[in-house]
């Protein structure tokens, strides 16, 4: 539906399936159901999570609520600074509850590592991370993730709530943009 914009699936609808339902599962072992905390707090980031945090909450199969977030990192639109603004917050208080931050993608790892220590401010009773995916260079930072759906390559992706300049993110894969697109004719 996008003519030739995307050069390369590089993870198939039916990938992503299996690996939220393999996730979830991962997951919903470590939260029992009738946990004092209360039910699992999702935090989803906006608005790259919002496709894996459905999918995700659905395949769960436990009691759980949703929380979102929207932060900007300053800096290019392809390289984060680390210095992160706030343009949407929790509704709630997530004090004494277990929270999973939903992300959809780790690359530098600068935003996330700026969210969960803004969020372990807040008092949780537990502070997890799951991220659909992550590129080489999260692997330098030394933030902790208790899950990861894939690495990929370190090339641009667009879809499954993934954008480029807003576009792309209804696309049910993870593909690659091609050249064309961001390079002035
Ligand atoms: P850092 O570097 O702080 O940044 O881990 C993570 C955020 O950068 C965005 N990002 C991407 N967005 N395709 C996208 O649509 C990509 O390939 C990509 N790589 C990084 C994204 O907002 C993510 O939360
Ligand atoms: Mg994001």
């Amino acid at each position: 539906m996008y003519g030739d914009d995307i050069a390369s699936v590089l993870i198939t609808e039916e990938q992503i399936k299996a690996k939220v339902d393999e996730l979830a599962e991962l997951i919903a072992k470590r939260y029992p159901a009738d946990a004092p905390e209360g039910d699992l707090l999702l935090v989803g980031v906006l608005k790259g999570a919002i496709f894996f945090m459905t999918d995700l909450a659905q395949a769960l199969q436990i009691p759980t609520q949703m929380e979102f977030m929207a932060v900007s990192s300053y800096g290019s639109s392809t390289n984060s600074s680390g210095v992160v603004r706030i343009l949407k917050d929790l509704d709630k208080d997530i004090a004494g509850r277990n929270v999973l931050i939903v992300e959809d993608i780790i690359d530098s790892g600068l935003t996330l590592s700026w969210l969960k220590r803004n969020l372990s401010t807040r008092n949780p009773a537990s502070l997890e991370v799951v991220t659909l995916l992550r590129k080489p260079d999260a692997l330098r930072t030394h933030v902790e993730v208790a899950n990861v759906g894939f690495d990929i390559p370190n090339e641009f992706v667009v879809g499954y709530g993934l954008d480029y300049a807003e576009r792309y993110r209804d696309l049910p894969y993870i593909g690659t943009l091609a050249p064309k697109v961001y390079t002035p004719v």
